[in-house]
């Protein structure tokens, strides 16, 4: 699966969903997950964000492991988004902040 990490918080640019094949993104407040049981490995999505949120479930940063599970969680009660909406307002300014893993909203 791939799995999407800490710098999506507070930016939430969303051009990835435009591109999954099998609609296996999942919206909250301020983040998107993927549904690991939905995720075929297209990779298509990893280029597409601005911020560099999206990596393969074996290239995950170091220290951004909890993402896995977090994704597969978010997956499960959070709805599919399957088209394009405007990004965070501050967005530009949260790109690479760091510890945005404590403003995640659930
Ligand atoms: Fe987040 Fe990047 Fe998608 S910021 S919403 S993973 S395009």
């Amino acid at each position: 699966t791939h799995v999407v990490t800490e710098n999506c918080i507070n930016c939430k640019h969303t051009d990835c969903v435009e591109v999954c094949p099998v609609d296996c993104f999942h919206e909250g407040p301020n983040f998107l997950v993927i549904d690991p049981d939905e995720c075929i490995d297209c990779t298509l999505c990893v280029e597409e964000c601005p911020v560099d949120a999206i990596f393969a479930e074996g290239d995950v940063p170091a220290g951004q492991e909890p993402y896995l599970a977090l994704n597969a969680e978010l997956a499960k009660s959070w709805p599919v988004i399957a088209v394009k909406i405007p990004a965070m307002p501050d967005a530009a300014e949260w790109d690479g902040k760091p510890d945005k893993l404590r403003l995640l909203v659930r």
